[in-house]
C-alpha cells in the first residue's frame, strides 16, 4: 500500500512542516510538532460534492434506536444503551477490568447484535480462558486477534458486525504512518479510521484505551474529542469496587456513574451503591458528615471526613482526597471571615469515603461541618445529611435536585437534614424527615 504523505503539525498553532524539529518555527512552542497523515483524496471528494444547506425544522429528528447492553449499570452510564454509529472510548489503568467488562457486555448483546471482539493485547487462547472463567451466557463470540488497522477494517467490511470492541487502541498501527504503535499520531490516525467506519456503517465501536502514567501524552485523552462518549474507570486502590464514569456523552448525561464489584466471576453490578460510600460508624464520630451528591442523574449518599489537627509546621497543610484542594482553602477562608472560626494554625485533611470523587459544590457545607466537628471534637448526629454550596459572602446557595437528594437520604433511614433555604422541599413532598433550611453559614453551623 502506498504511504500517505506525512506532515509535522504544531499542536499549539497548527503550522505544518515537512521535517520534525524540537521547536515550532511559527509560534516558538517546544515539543508540539506531531506527525500527521495527509488525506488528499478525502479532501478532493469533499470539495467536489455539492453541499446542500437544509432547514433545521425539515431535518428528521428520529431518536436513534438504542440497544440495551444487557447490563443495567452499563446502560445507565451510556444514557440508555448502545447507539448505532456511536464511538465509545473507555479508559482506565491497566488491570482495572476494561477487557473483563467488555467481554461481558459482548456476551450479553450477542443474541441481539452481530458482534466482534478485536484483541491486540491478548492471544485468543487467553481471551477464551477468561471467557470460560467468567461463566458468560454465551461463548460463541466472534473474536479476532489483529493489530493492523487496515486488516481490521477489511474484516469489518467482510463480517459487517454491528457492535465492535477494539482492545486496545494502543496496540493498533496503521501503514499510513511510520511511527511506533502507541504514539500519538498512530493513536489519532487509527481512531480516526475507526470513527469513519462507525459513522459510515452505523456500527457501534467501543475503543479501549489505557491511561498511562504520562496520562495526557500517550493516553486516550488525545482521542476524547473524536468520539461520542468517553467513559473512565475509577477505583480506590485496593478496593474491589469499580466506578465507570461518563465524562463526555453526546447521548446521555455526563458524570453518570455505573458501579461494579470485581469478583471471581468478573464484574458484578452493584444495585444500591449508596451503602458503599458510608462507613457506618456504630457511634457518631467527630469529623464525619454524610452528604448526598449527584452524579449524573443519580443521587448518591457519601461520607465526607475531615481531620483537623494542631499543625507542627509553620505552614499548615491542606490535603484533600476526592475533593478539590482550592475549594477547601476557599471554604476555610469563608469559615474564618463569616463564622469567626480560624483554622489558620491547624492542618486540615479531607477525604471522601470509598474512593469517590466529588466535583460539585453541594459538598461545601458538609465539608465545613466535618472540619468544624473534628476541630471541636464534637460529633455530628449520625442520622443527619447535609448539602449546600457555600458562597464567598457566607451565604448558603441552592444546589440542583434538592428533593431527589432528600428522598434518597430518607430511603436510607436518615431522619434529619440541613439544606439551603431555596432547596426547602415543597409541602406536597412526603418526607419523614426533619428538614432545616438555612441561608447563612452561621445558621448552618449551629445546626450541627
Ligand atoms: P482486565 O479486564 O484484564 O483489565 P484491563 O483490560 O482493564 O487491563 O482485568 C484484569 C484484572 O481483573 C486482573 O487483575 C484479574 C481481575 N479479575 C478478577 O478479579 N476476576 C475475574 O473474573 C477476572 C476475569 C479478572
Ligand atoms: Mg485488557
Amino acid at each position: 500500500m502506498a504511504k500517505a504523505r506525512t506532515r509535522y503539525v504544531c499542536q499549539s498553532c497548527g503550522a505544518s512542516f515537512l521535517k520534525w524539529s524540537g521547536q515550532c518555527g511559527e509560534c516558538g512552542e517546544w515539543n508540539t510538532l506531531v506527525e500527521t497523515a495527509e488525506a488528499p483524496a478525502r479532501r478532493a471528494a469533499a470539495a467536489g460534492a455539492a453541499a446542500a444547506v437544509q432547514r433545521l425544522d425539515q431535518v428528521g429528528a428520529d431518536e436513534a434506536p438504542r440497544v440495551a447492553s444487557g447490563i443495567a449499570e452499563m446502560d445507565r452510564v451510556l444514557g440508555g444503551g448502545l447507539v448505532p454509529g456511536a464511538v465509545i472510548l473507555i479508559g482506565g489503568d491497566p488491570g482495572i477490568g476494561k477487557s473483563t467488562l467488555l467481554l461481558q457486555v459482548l456476551a450479553h448483546t450477542q443474541d441481539r447484535l452481530r458482534t466482534l471482539y478485536v484483541t491486540g493485547e491478548e492471544s485468543l487462547g487467553q481471551v477464551s480462558l477468561r471467557a470460560r472463567r467468567l461463566g458468560l451466557p454465551r461463548l460463541d463470540l466472534p473474536v479476532l486477534a489483529e493489530t493492523s488497522v487496515e486488516a481490521i477494517l477489511e474484516a469489518l467490511g467482510r463480517e459487517r458486525p454491528q457492535f465492535v470492541v477494539i482492545d486496545s487502541i494502543q496496540t493498533l498501527h496503521t501503514d499510513a504512518l511510520d511511527s511506533a504503535p502507541g504514539s500519538v499520531s498512530q493513536l489519532r490516525e487509527s481512531a480516526a479510521r475507526l470513527v469513519n467506519h462507525a459513522k459510515a456503517k452505523d456500527c457501534t465501536i467501543v475503543i479501549v484505551g489505557h491511561v498511562t502514567k504520562e496520562g495526557a501524552i500517550a493516553g486516550p485523552r488525545v482521542l476524547e474529542h473524536m468520539v461520542d462518549t468517553v467513559l473512565y474507570f475509577e477505583h480506590d486502590i485496593g478496593s474491589r469496587f469499580r466506578i465507570v464514569r461518563a465524562v463526555k456523552n453526546r447521548f446521555g448525561a455526563v458524570n453518570e456513574l455505573g458501579v461494579f464489584a470485581m469478583t471471581d466471576g468478573g464484574l458484578k453490578e452493584v444495585g444500591n451503591p449508596s451503602a458503599l460510600f458510608l462507613s457506618r460508624h456504630e457511634q457518631p464520630v467527630p469529623g464525619s458528615v454524610v452528604t448526598v451528591t449527584r452524579q449524573g442523574t443519580r443521587p448518591l449518599l457519601v461520607e465526607v471526613q475531615a481531620l483537623v489537627d494542631q499543625s507542627q509546621i509553620g505552614q499548615p497543610r491542606r490535603v484533600t482526597l476526592g475533593l478539590e484542594g482550592n475549594r477547601l482553602a476557599m471554604l476555610l477562608a469563608v469559615l474564618h471571615r463569616h463564622a469567626g472560626i480560624s483554622l489558620a494554625d491547624q492542618d486540615v485533611f479531607a477525604n471522601v469515603v470509598g474512593g469517590m470523587r466529588i466535583q460539585e459544590t453541594a459538598a461545601d457545607l458538609p465539608l465545613l461541618m466535618a472540619a468544624l466537628s473534628s476541630f471541636r471534637g464534637r460529633p455530628v448526629a449520625n442520622d443527619l445529611v447535609v448539602f449546600g454550596e457555600v458562597g464567598l459572602a457566607g451565604e448558603i446557595r441552592p444546589v440542583q435536585g434538592g428533593e431527589e437528594r432528600l428522598l434518597e437520604a430518607a430511603k436510607h433511614g436518615f431522619r434529619r437534614a440541613v439544606v439551603p433555604e431555596a432547596n426547602r422541599p415543597r409541602k406536597a413532598v412526603k418526607l419523614d424527615m426533619d428538614v432545616r433550611a438555612v441561608s447563612r453559614l452561621s445558621d448552618a453551623l449551629d445546626q450541627g
